[in-house]
């Protein structure tokens, strides 16, 4: 691979990866640390943000792909329009990409509550208000191994929340009470039989 950043200028390309669906053993796995900043891993960076727009999904953590190790990728900006073509087919075009990686993040200086409906591409149909730290702050790594750090606020809080707990083995359902965890949980159970995902 180049070795420029090619987030930089991102176009919409990869191989599209399997999305592990839950209960899946390696979503319930605390992922390892990423100690090698290869062109493999960077291939992987690129192949999970292709999966991620295809889906169409804000995030996607690497547990999610069937790799237990500390890595998300993440857009919160994108446009998806949906066109129809002269034959009468139905297409969508994603524009304004502003992909983020985060590999080997820790979340500290957290400040505030705030409640928003999630959804989670390992938990597909299944939408929960989900209670959030509304600040925090994350170190991380960049695909180079250079040390970055960001104050994240809103959506991007939440959504940076949620893949990190990915990498807990923690899917969004666990945030909730029990009560409402185990009758979400029958529920997606019941559909995924049903649509044989
Ligand atoms: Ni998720």
């Amino acid at each position: 691979m180049e070795n420029s950043n090619f987030l930089d200028n991102y176009k919409l390309e990869g191989e599209l990866l399997q999305i592990f669906t839950y209960p899946a053993p390696v979503l319930k796995k605390v992922a390892e640390p990423v100690t090698e900043f290869n062109d493999e891993l960077r291939t992987l960076c690129k192949d999970m943000l292709f999966t991620m727009y295809h889906a169409p999904g804000i995030g996607l953590a690497a547990p999610q792909v069937g790799k237990s190790i500390r890595l998300f990728v993440m857009d919160i900006d994108f446009d998806r329009e949906e066109v129809t073509r002269a034959d009468g087919t139905v297409d969508h075009v994603l524009s304004n990409f502003n992909p983020l990686i985060f590999i080997n993040p820790v979340i500290s200086n957290t400040h505030g509550e705030v409640l928003y409906e999630e959804g989670c591409l390992s938990v597909p149909g299944i939408y929960e208000e989900v209670k959030r730290f509304e600040s925090i702050t994350v170190d991380y790594q960049d695909m180079y191994g250079e040390k970055q750090s960001i104050n994240a606020e809103e959506l991007l809080s939440i959504c940076i929340q949620h893949e990190n707990d990915h990498l807990e083995g923690i899917v969004f359902l666990e945030r909730l009470s029990m009560l409402k965890q185990n009758l979400l949980k029958k529920k997606f159970l019941k559909k995924k039989k049903k649509e044989g995902l």
